[in-house]
């Protein structure tokens, strides 16, 4: 009856309810005493009208309302009781569902995210999961009070009178179909909707962190016309499920009341006749009127749960994605606490997944002793950034394998592995907060003078005294309010204060002036000593200080050796030390 989509909402609801089973649990009785009071009050009507009003005796008249206000109080307390829960456990759980999909999902290995896009990945976190604290704080309950009214109420006219309950009876798969089949319809649709509001969602976010590109090139009009569109289509998908829902609860209102209207006649008739009493139609309406909007309620929140089932699965399929970057089931290896840096590949062929057709590293061998400075160059493109890519594991390659201490990279846990390599990344990318947090991100228990005396090694401790704050000025989503120059340097005392054996440099000098960056070169060295330091440049000052230079193109290692060594027999290094070193100026 269920479809596996729903069993796995249900599945992942129950997962995470299930450590608040005693609140549920608690949510449930307070549930079902309110249920049974609300019920209880039929017969209450009853007894007032036949009883109270028809013997007009007060004594009976203050029974019944004592009663009937003992009722009231414990309905007030129930209620109360029931909501709280209620809503406590729908935030609990929601809070709970935020935090381990966060922390599943910055786990995942980085290729993830270049299938499934992160924007919408973001939006899918707060707007799904939104959607299921409704449901569980709110409609999971209206759905199991309405459902216990429906079968309590039907019981009880059962108990009241059987021939008018033929009546309900009648009417209820009446109701009910067209609930199923525009139910369908709308569950359909309700997804298509959520998947239109996440491409808005990730279309914003995109947009404005390259505001000023997108204003530099004029290019506001196209962005309105392509976000009318997401938006339009948006409304298109909403405005067919508003009709679906539209439709669904004209009629079940129509089928409903009429199905009142009939039972009142057909009562009317029985008490005029003398065959039942007063009270007993007037129960007797209570009753059907209690079903009647707990099927009306039952139909809109079913609905809900249908939208919340979509949510509830794609969270779980979330979830349910595996990173391909783990530590290995068996055979798993550890690395020395103190790692000297020695660093091999061997035969390494690697294409990205998006892009299985050509490899970016093809066939590469190199080996990397402690302590060494190697610099790494080539024409853009050559794959010299996706070689740290797997010197960090961020992918693994193909063919071939790379070893780190003599230990293959995938017999490590990536967290052993990581705590050896300081990056400098191509793209600095810095991270909203103080300058000092994202000087001190990789090493967060450093020293206020630890941080200072790398912010000086990497000639960033003036211009970060010129700041209104100092070390304490906040930066802007991704670093922003700096110079690209300015970034790299922070970027470079981030690196330099993690103290990890391995240094990678990638470009992380191409935005300085020379004169900063002839500053770091000069202080790099004594940085160096006894660490491992792979170098990505263009320049030459950079290039010549290293011991070893590596040319690569197109994914292969074309040579190795020192410049003067490369000058005389590498062409392409010849070249590219022409064009791109300025050979003429050093
Ligand atoms: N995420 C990716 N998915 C698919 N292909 C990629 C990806 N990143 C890089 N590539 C491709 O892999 C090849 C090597 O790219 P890589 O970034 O390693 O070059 P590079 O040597 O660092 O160049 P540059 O000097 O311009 O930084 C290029 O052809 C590039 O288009
Ligand atoms: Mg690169």
């Amino acid at each position: 009856m269920l479809s596996s989509r729903q069993r796995r909402a249900i599945r992942l609801v129950i997962h995470f309810v299930a450590p608040y089973r005693w609140h549920a649990v608690g949510a449930l009785l307070a549930l079902i005493v309110t249920a049974g009071i609300t019920l209880s009050m039929g017969q209450g009507i009853r007894l007032l009208v036949d009883k109270g009003f028809m013997t007009q005796s007060p004594h009976m008249l203050n029974q019944s309302i004592g009663l009937f206000l003992l009722l009231v109080l414990g309905l007030a307390v129930g209620t109360f009781v029931r909501f709280y829960l209620v809503s406590w456990i729908g935030e609990r759980v929601v809070a709970d569902i935020r935090r381990q999909v966060f922390n599943h999902l910055i786990g995942l290995h980085p290729g993830f995210y270049e299938n499934n896009r992160s924007s919408e990945i973001q939006s899918r976190l707060t707007t799904d999961t939104t959607l299921l604290q409704s449901v569980i704080g709110s409609s999971l309950s209206l759905f199991l009070r309405n459902s216990l009214m429906v079968i309590g109420g039907v019981v009880l006219l059962f108990i009241t009178n059987p021939k008018l309950t033929s009546i309900v009876v009648v009417a209820l798969p009446l109701v009910l179909s067209p609930i199923l089949i525009f139910g369908r319809r709308v569950r359909s649709l309700s997804r298509q909707s959520q998947d239109r509001i996440a491409d808005v969602g990730s279309y914003v976010a995109e947009a404005l962190t390259q505001i000023k590109t997108v204003q530099a090139y004029n290019h506001q009009q196209q962005d309105q016309q392509r976000f009318a569109q997401t938006v339009e289509g948006a409304f298109a998908t909403a405005r067919k499920r508003i009709l679906q829902r539209a439709w669904l609860i004209t009629l079940v209102i129509s089928l409903v009341l009429g199905a009142v209207g009939v039972m009142l006649w057909v009562g009317g008739m029985d008490v005029i006749a003398g065959r039942i009493t007063g009270g007993e139609l007037a129960a007797f309406v209570f009753y059907s009127l209690v079903v009647g909007s707990a099927v009306g309620t039952l139909s809109e929140v079913i609905g809900e749960l249908q939208q919340a089932a979509g949510a509830a699965e794609r969270i779980s399929e979330l979830l349910q994605s595996k990173s391909q970057i783990v530590a290995p089931d068996s055979g798993l290896q550890v690395l020395p606490e103190r790692v000297e840096g020695n660093v091999r590949l061997e035969d390494v062929y690697f294409s990205y997944p998006s892009r299985p057709e050509s490899f970016a590293i093809a066939g590469l061998s190199l080996t990397i002793n402690a302590g060494e400075t190697l610099a790494l160059v080539g024409p853009s493109g050559a794959g010299k950034s996706t070689l740290f890519d797997l010197l960090l594991r961020f992918y693994d390659p193909q063919q071939g394998q790379i070893l780190l201490e003599g230990r293959p990279v995938q017999q490590l846990d990536p967290h052993d592995l990581r705590r050896c390599f300081a990056l400098v990344s191509q793209t600095p990318a810095l991270f909203f907060g103080t300058v000092e947090d994202n000087i001190r991100y990789g090493n967060p228990q450093a020293t206020d003078a630890q941080v200072e005396a790398a912010a000086r090694i990497a000639h960033a401790h003036d211009f970060i005294l010129q700041m209104p704050q100092g070390y304490k000025t906040h930066l802007g989503d991704g670093g922003q309010g700096l110079s690209g120059g300015q970034r790299q340097r922070l970027a470079i005392a981030r690196a330099l204060l993690v103290d990890a054996p391995i240094l990678l440099l990638d470009e992380a000098t191409s935005a300085l002036d020379a004169q900063s960056e002839h500053l770091i070169q000069e202080a790099l060295p004594s940085l160096m000593k006894g660490r491992t330091t792979l170098v990505i440049a263009h320049r030459l000052a950079t290039v010549q200080n290293a011991d070893r230079i590596a040319v690569m193109d197109q994914g292969k290692l074309v040579a190795v050796g020192t410049h003067a060594q490369l000058i005389a027999s590498n062409p392409l290094y010849a070249r590219l030390a022409a064009l791109q070193f300025n050979t003429a100026d050093s």
